[in-house]
């Protein structure tokens, strides 16, 4: 009774001018793959889920660009959204679903946008989180922190729980989503907390069990956008009520007021993850083709590239030569209206530079 969800939005400002409103991140091959974002996830995915069992989340603007993307995705498990509100409403809306197709369906959401080097590692993990959400509770997975980032949720890891199936699995003895630096320090170094991975496994049941105690107006609304939506002639009614639901994470909605309630379970799992954030890590993850002599590396395949005592990354979607000389770690996107060109301990601050385009206009 596994389903796999992938909500698939936001933005990706910090990936800007790759990613777009209108192009986000997750249909790019940010890490020359072969496969977008989205495809890679739908690849890790499938071993654990057939293509019947795969959902994908996403806005009205791109369910034609994931459809191309996976063409063995069914058209009913695709779900259209009228505008973004955040993951709760994405995972939310697709729990309740499922849940009506499955009642006895067990639901793990997991990033559009995500890069994972270990498959075998990972599928192990979600084999262990599946198991041990067949008790009711909201399972999470726990990635070992290399620096205080605050772009993510901290889980604190409590004792081992004796799970059927799930043998590393433990107590979450509490969820904080995005803690401010000073805080997300003192977790790193007590290293007693672990970065969410962005994945949630759970009963639907469970998952909307949850959403009602913490957000019971939210619930309510998704219960009657899914019957709207189910009976064919009451589109608008479902659009409407999709409007009127306030963006919030999934991380406020269920993991921390879960957690306070002894209620999630933390799988740890390192298996290579990486959220792909910004040019910085898209850097980390290309490896330089060995042999090639010099420091600068296309994301692209078909760039044609000039080196000259350099070293960076280039991600170009022009046909633009790009020629680099005695630069250092410079990271350079070339596309067809805006040109970026920053450095790789710079590139948290590309979304300033959206900001100011914002502003301007
Ligand atoms: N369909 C849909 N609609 N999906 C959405 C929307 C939306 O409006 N907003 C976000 N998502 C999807 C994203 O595409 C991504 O797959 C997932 O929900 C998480 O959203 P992000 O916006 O990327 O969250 P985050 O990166 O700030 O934080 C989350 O991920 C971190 C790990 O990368 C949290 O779960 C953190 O706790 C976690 O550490
Ligand atoms: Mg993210």
């Amino acid at each position: 009774h596994f389903h796999a969800v992938i909500p698939a939005g936001g933005h990706g400002t910090r990936l800007w001018p790759l990613s777009r409103q209108q192009s986000p991140k997750f249909l790019h091959d940010l890490l020359g793959a072969g496969r977008s974002l989205l495809q890679s996830t739908w690849d890790r995915l499938v071993p654990l889920a057939d293509p019947e069992r795969i959902h994908v989340v996403t806005g009205e603007a791109h369910a034609e660009a994931v459809r191309a993307q996976l063409p063995d995705l069914p058209e009913e498990n695709l779900v259209r959204e009228p505008s973004p509100k955040d993951s709760a409403a994405a995972i939310g809306l697709a729990a309740e679903l499922i849940s009506r197709r499955d009642p006895e369906a067990i639901i793990g959401s997991f990033a559009a946008d995500h890069s994972i080097t270990n498959q075998l590692g990972f599928h192990e993990v979600i084999r262990e989180a599946i198991a041990a959400a067949a008790g009711g509770e909201i399972v999470t997975v726990g990635v070992t922190p290399t620096f205080p980032a605050t772009g993510y949720g901290y889980i604190r890891t409590g004792e081992p729980l004796d799970l059927p199936g799930a043998p590393s699995a433990r107590r979450a003895g509490g969820f904080v989503e995005k803690p401010k630096a000073s805080t997300a320090r003192r977790y790193v170094f007590s290293g007693r907390y672990r970065w969410n991975a962005g994945m949630f496994i759970s009963r639907a049941d469970a998952m909307l069990a949850q959403i009602e105690a913490n957000a019971p107006e939210l619930r309510s609304t998704l219960a009657l956008i899914a019957s709207a939506r189910q009976d064919g002639g009451r589109a608008d009614e479902a659009r409407r009520l999709w409007d009127s639901l306030e963006k919030r994470a999934i991380d406020y909605v269920v993991a921390e007021p879960a957690a306070e309630a002894g209620k999630v379970i933390v799988i740890p799992g390192d298996f290579g993850w990486d959220d792909v954030g910004d040019f910085a890590s898209v850097a980390s993850l290309r490896q330089p083709v060995p042999g090639e002599g010099s420091g600068v590396f296309a994301t692209n395949e078909d760039t044609e590239l000039v080196s000259v005592d350099a070293s960076g990354v280039v991600l170009s979607e022009s046909d633009r030569l790009v020629a680099l000389v005695g630069v250092e770690d410079l990271v350079v996107v070339d596309t067809a209206d805006v040109l970026l060109v920053t450095t790789r301990r710079h590139a948290q601050r590309v979304k300033q530079a959206v900001e100011e385009v914002r502003r301007s206009g």
